[in-house]
């Protein structure tokens, strides 16, 4: 099979099928925070690292003014030319998500599928957090979804999965190279096989994300003097099932609340 060396961000119509299984379940997860924790009023949204706009697309669709910033262009582009298709306002930019300036504050930004761990070192996440908060309404929530480090048990070190759409289909493997807990570094193998009518090929890339344990993210948290700890779930997106963060958690979704300070 012929061989893309590139990074799979490059690649948005891919990269939104193959992450587009858990959409609904996520969109309908980031609607019962919202209830659940702001009594429904945040009616304008932000998503750092927005990626395709997957979700900013699911939200806007059900009327809520959604914004996203994301590095890679061809990502913002993909976003802002589904958003024109089904006249939906283009509200995608490039912008590094480590300090950025948004158009307006929102109550409720939402971070999902380990984007967070793109900023390898500390000084870079904890900036991201402070501007965060900068550009939260006072009161609003910042959930974030990434996979811990658990401390108890061997953490997962490959996933597989598929998705299919009309003559497309996408089957991804991602897995561990290799793991520095001294570094709080990792880095990922991720490919992306992709079959068409006419062509076969395989988009082979390498991810670099900082690692998290439960207390090295509640203490960046504390570190910030912006964000509290609000409530914890995993990666069912089942708001009627908070978790408790132990030493065995992998994925985890975090909803923080700014401080009143
Ligand atoms: C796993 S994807 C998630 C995309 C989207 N949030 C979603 O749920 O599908 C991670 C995204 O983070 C973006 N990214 C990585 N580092 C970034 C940074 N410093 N600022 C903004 N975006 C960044 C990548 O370009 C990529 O689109």
């Amino acid at each position: 099979m012929e061989v893309i060396n590139d990074s799979i961000y490059n690649h948005p119509r891919y990269y939104d099928l193959i992450f587009g299984a858990d959409c609904a379940a996520e969109t309908r997860f980031i609607c019962d925070v919202n209830q659940k924790y702001l009594n429904n009023r945040a009616t304008r949204l932000f998503e750092p690292a927005c990626g395709t706009g997957r979700l900013m697309y699911n939200l806007a669709k059900r009327g809520l003014e959604v914004e996203g910033i994301d590095l890679n262009h061809k990502a913002i582009e993909f976003s802002n030319q589904r958003s024109k298709r089904h006249d939906l306002p283009q509200t995608a930019f490039v912008a590094n998500m480590v300090e950025f300036q948004a158009k307006r504050k929102w109550d409720l930004a939402f971070n999902t599928v380990n984007s967070f761990r793109h900023l390898t070192d500390k000084p870079s996440a904890l900036s991201h957090l402070r501007c965060m908060a900068k550009q939260t309404k006072r009161g609003g929530i910042y959930l974030i979804g990434f996979h811990l480090t658990p401390e108890t048990e061997e953490p997962t070190d490959w996933e597989s999965w598929s998705a299919r759409r009309g003559n497309l289909s996408v089957i991804t493997k991602m897995w561990t190279i290799n793991r520095s807990r001294r570094k709080r570094l990792e880095t990922f193998g991720m490919h992306f096989d992709v079959y068409t009518p006419t062509r076969q090929f395989r988009i082979s890339d390498e991810l670099k994300m900082r690692s998290y344990t439960q207390h090295q993210f509640a203490s960046l948290v504390e570190e910030t003097n912006c964000w509290d700890i609000a409530g914890t779930y995993d990666f069912t997106y089942d708001i009627k099932q908070p978790i408790t963060v132990d030493s065995s958690s992998e994925d985890v979704v975090y909803i923080l609340k700014k401080r009143q300070n």
